[in-house]
């Protein structure tokens, strides 16, 4: 038994999907979640850069006394995940392999797809993830930045969400894709745009139902799930205004929490 909280950060507030998955699949665990609005985006930013954040934000959630760190950011997973887990004393999980995973079962024809921020793609991760599985598996992916800022401007639902969402999915799939990885943190809430573009015969997958099987069979393995202590409490930290956080924490998870700011700066 381990009763310490899982902590989960993201470049912002779109993490708060994965954090929904840990949520509704580990219902008795308590989350401590940590979103770096104030220097989101990090999918454009270099590796450094990332790597560098991605330190700090893991410190703050040390700091919290966490018994496990899920980088729910998939820029940061393909970016900084080997840096973290060699820096720091703890169970880290990424959402690359686990989403790689997902997409290698579920496709038929061995066509797969992935849509993420520049940052992702550029690594290259979910490519080498997916081929150290299956060689023989064709991956194409694309970047897809404007989807973010749509999200953001709730506009998940929105006539020009659908014309963006055409205009980068198309090419996936003329190139005949009948799976699609959503490798980002963000799209998960663009989900019911991004089924209609791509059609029925294409699957969507979302890393983190993976990534939070990864991490309850490693809890349950490891004699580590918190048990008892009435019910779980879970708390939000943001690094900027926590207007945004509000927004998107209804569409996410369908109810209301409060956000407290932090100057991730001094971890
Ligand atoms: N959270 C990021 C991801 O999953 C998207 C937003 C950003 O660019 O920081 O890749």
């Amino acid at each position: 038994m381990d009763n310490r909280p899982i902590g989960i950060f993201d470049s912002g507030v779109g993490g708060l999907t994965v954090a929904k998955e840990i949520m509704s699949r580990l219902k008795n665990e308590e989350v401590v979640y940590f979103g770096d609005t104030a220097r989101l985006p990090y999918g454009s930013k270099s590796k450094e850069t990332i790597t560098k954040f991605s330190f700090q934000d893991v410190r703050f959630l040390l700091s919290k006394n966490v018994k496990a760190v899920i980088i729910a950011c998939n820029t940061a997973s393909a970016n900084s995940f080997e840096a973290i887990k060699e820096k720091f004393d703890i169970p880290v999980f990424g959402v690359v392999s686990p989403g790689a995973a997902a997409a290698a079962r579920a496709t038929k024809n061995g066509r797969i797809g992935v849509i993420a921020t520049t940052g992702t793609v550029k690594s290259g991760a979910y490519e080498k993830a997916i081929h150290n599985i299956d060689s023989g598996l064709n991956v194409i992916s694309k970047a897809c930045p404007l989807f973010v800022p749509l999200v953001e401007e709730g506009w998940a639902d929105d006539e020009i969400t659908y014309l963006t969402a055409r205009k980068y999915i198309s090419s996936l799939i003329d190139d005949g894709v009948d799976t699609i990885v959503m490798g980002c943190t963000h799209y998960p809430l663009l989900y019911k745009c991004l089924k209609k573009v791509a059609g029925d015969g294409v699957l969507l997958v979302n890393p983190a139902e993976e990534t939070t099987k990864a991490v309850e069979e490693f809890l349950d393995g490891n004699d580590m799930f918190r048990e008892g202590g009435g019910a779980p409490s879970h708390s939000f930290f943001v690094s900027d205004s926590t207007d945004m956080f509000e927004k998107i924490c209804l569409d996410a998870l369908g109810r209301k929490f409060l956000a407290d700011k932090i100057d991730i700066e001094g971890y």
